[in-house]
């Protein structure tokens, strides 16, 4: 018996001039998307962007229904049409908006993290992955892994 530890690195940015002019145009791209969020029941609204390798972005917004469930988030909503594209995804911004108008903080959820571990393995690629704070903020992780250790896998 042994035990194991597991060390995570992120980057934390105080706002979003300390982002990279790639990443700030995707975290512009993400809030963008936010205009498209479909949440009449949450009242919270998510937005996302893919940037893909020939650098198209990809947006994303979440999409609620009447049936809970049925709804999906801003990440899988991105995440899934960049699938339609032949170009290997590289990074996703997320961004979140409370009912209220504010900046929300914008962690994927359990669900979106193993989606994204399975795009990384997919495309053979490394998701940068730069979440919007509550506090005007930005943390970037450099891949998946970071986010999600223990993924399921077949
Ligand atoms: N939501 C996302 O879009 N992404 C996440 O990672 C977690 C939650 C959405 C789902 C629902 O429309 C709303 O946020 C409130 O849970």
């Amino acid at each position: 018996m042994e035990e194991r530890k597991l060390e995570t690195s992120y980057i934390y940015f105080k706002d979003i001039n300390e982002l990279s002019e790639a990443d700030r145009e995707l975290v512009l791209s993400a809030s963008n998307a936010l205009q498209m969020s479909y949440s009449p029941y949450s009242h919270f609204a998510v937005g996302a962007a893919v940037r893909l390798d020939n650098d198209e972005i990809i947006l994303g917004a979440n999409q609620e229904n009447a049936a809970y469930p049925s709804g999906l988030c801003a990440e899988r909503v991105a995440l899934f049409a960049s699938g339609m594209h032949k170009a290997k995804p590289l990074s996703i911004a997320i961004v979140a908006k409370s009912d209220k108008g504010q900046f929300a903080t914008a962690y994927p959820c359990g669900a979106c993290r193993q989606v994204m571990s399975e795009i990384e393995k997919r495309y053979a690629t490394h998701l940068a992955t730069i979440v919007g704070l509550k506090d005007g903020g930005f943390v970037k992780f450099e891949n998946i892994s970071s986010l999600l250790p223990f993924e399921f896998e077949i």
